[in-house]
């Protein structure tokens, strides 16, 4: 079902560029290409925003990527840029995968839980999750400059815990500023 992603629709084309050079980024493409050489084949993308990992995935030799995002005016705005990678969609959308990616999406939804089940469900051998607003147990949800909420809210332990009960595990992880959470999460 596709999520309401209709606060999306209404970003500047311009939305995130200014974190294009974010060290999480380099580094989940990184591991990304590392995947492919290793024998992985497929990469979704799911909230792909405007198609900053995109550009970054896109060139890797031999990966087929699909990125999709509840935002229609998003996905129209990466199709007339990039070309037919882009469908609108939700995480109960995402195909079987070798690899999953999402970066700051997760801390936009509710609950974590079940769109990080679904992206452990139809991923084979990667799933790299990019916080923006690593999971903090904050007390209430807080809005970013353009009044959007993020749900901090989530404790880390009950995310490390969700990972573990669906028979994952989180191999390794990086804090890269300002106050940014990249896992590399794989089949335990
Ligand atoms: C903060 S932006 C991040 C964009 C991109 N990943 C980046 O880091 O540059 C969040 C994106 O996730 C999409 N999104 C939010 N909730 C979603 C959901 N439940 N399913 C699919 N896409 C979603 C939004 O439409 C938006 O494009």
């Amino acid at each position: 079902m596709t999520p309401d992603c209709t606060y999306w629709d209404t970003v500047p084309a311009a939305f995130l560029e200014d974190d294009r050079s974010n060290p999480a980024r380099a580094a989940a493409a990184g591991i990304v290409r590392r995947e492919v050489a290793a024998g992985a084949q497929t990469v979704t993308e799911i909230g792909p925003g405007t198609g900053i990992d995109f550009e970054l995935l896109r060139p890797i030799p031999g990966l087929e990527y699909m990125g999709i995002d509840g935002s229609r005016g998003m996905v129209q705005r990466l199709v007339d840029k990039h070309g037919p990678y882009f469908i609108q969609g939700g995480f109960d959308d995402i195909p079987p995968s070798d690899i999953v990616y999402c970066r700051s999406v997760l801390e936009h939804q509710p609950d974590f839980r079940r769109p990080l089940q679904a992206m452990l469900e139809a991923a084979s051998r990667l799933v790299l999750v990019s916080w923006y607003r690593p999971p903090a147990k904050t007390t209430e949800a807080d809005y970013d400059v353009l009044a959007h909420v993020h749900y901090n809210t989530f404790a880390a332990a009950d995310v490390a815990t969700a990972i573990e009960q669906a028979g994952w595990t989180v191999t390794d992880h990086w804090t890269t500023a300002p106050d940014n959470l990249l896992q590399e999460i794989r089949p335990a």
